[in-house]
């Protein structure tokens, strides 16, 4: 096995070791500062132990972590772009993913870290009314700072953070070229804090309650993060920004893939009793993109299960309710 077969898509939680970053690639010293620990998943999730992985996935996962790039996934809904992420981030142990969904109000900024300027003004302007004239210190810039999912994956850290950026399709169109500039680097500034040019300041990481101490406003990566990007939509992307992802399609799903992940999370014996429905769906779903995995998951577990049956027509009518075409019936 070569040594950049890190990622297998099957085994069970490894910490093995990444292999060294290209020299184009590398970043902070790791042993210059604090390091972050990763820290630990919420709980086991559903999503990360079922995902069945197939060999062009687990290929393009690992070039993404030895080369460190993003990785770009594209492809019709349901094919488990969002989910990817999750069996990387468990077999490989790299904690709490970060999640990012991007909407068309969505700024590299807010990605970065949030700041509430107003309301620390508005805490400073109680403090004065309720201090009968005395001078008063403006309150702690580090309460009303915290750092966003693209923010805390740049913390340093001894192995990389797993980040989403989910839809990124639906972004305004300088974001693709925004995020570039930060990956290329590996650092951001928080000019307020550069400004302020005093010692550490410990500021809050996104969705926790742990915070790290940023020096004179910079952070910059020890370990470039594991980060994926998907887009539904076939938007196009500024060719320097595609240059610099490595990208994939995922595959259209077949009857053995399908097949697969009927078992993964509903059991064999779901899988076996739908055995027709799944060649249904395989064969719609290779006819028209507009079917989603999750929509046979959902049929699978409303015809199977331990309860009594359903008979032909029920089974048939909850069969063409679930599958209805994305594109048409979903406005
Ligand atoms: N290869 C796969 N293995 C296991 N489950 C999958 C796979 N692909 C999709 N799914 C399941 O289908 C659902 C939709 O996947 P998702 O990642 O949200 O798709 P996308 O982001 O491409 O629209 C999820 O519940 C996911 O667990
Ligand atoms: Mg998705």
């Amino acid at each position: 096995m070569a040594d950049w077969q890190i990622y297998t898509g099957t085994a069970e939680p490894h910490r093995a070791a990444i292999p060294a970053a290209p020299p184009w690639r590398t970043f902070g010293d790791p042993k210059a500062g604090h390091q972050m620990e990763l820290p630990a998943p919420e709980s086991e999730s559903e999503t990360a132990a079922t995902f069945q992985a197939t060999g062009e996935m687990v290929d393009a996962v690992n070039a993404a972590l030895v080369l460190r790039r993003p990785l770009l996934l594209t492809g019709r809904p349901g094919s488990g772009k969002s989910s990817l992420i999750d069996s990387v981030a468990r077999e490989l142990e790299l904690g709490r993913v970060l999640r990012w969904h991007v909407t068309s109000a969505s700024t590299l900024t807010d990605a970065l870290y949030r700041y509430d300027a107003i309301g620390r003004l508005q805490a400073h302007g109680l403090r004065r009314e309720q201090s009968d004239g005395r001078v008063v210190d403006a309150p702690e810039i580090e309460d009303y700072l915290r750092l966003g999912p693209l923010g805390t994956a740049l913390l340093p850290s001894l192995r990389p953070r797993a980040l989403l950026i989910d839809e990124i399709d639906k972004s305004d169109i300088d974001l693709p070229n925004d995020l570039l500039n930060v990956f290329e680097r590996g650092e951001f500034d928080v000019p307020e804090l550069a400004r302020m040019g005093t010692g550490p300041v410990d500021v809050r990481v996104d969705g926790g309650d742990e915070s790290y101490p940023i020096e004179n406003g910079r952070v910059r990566c020890t370990e470039f993060p594991f980060v994926v990007l998907t887009s539904n939509g076939e938007r196009d992307f500024p060719a320097a920004f595609l240059r610099r992802c490595i990208r994939l399609r995922m595959p259209d799903p077949t009857v053995t893939l399908l097949t697969d992940i009927m078992i993964a999370h509903l059991g064999a014996v779901a899988a076996a009793e739908s055995d027709a429905l799944i060649k249904d769906f395989a064969t719609r779903a290779k006819a028209d993109r507009a079917y989603a995995t999750d929509q046979l998951m959902n049929a699978v577990f409303m015809v199977t299960g331990d309860g009594t049956p359903p008979g032909e027509e029920e089974r048939a009518r909850m069969v063409e309710l679930l599958l209805k075409k994305l594109a048409t019936d979903v406005v």
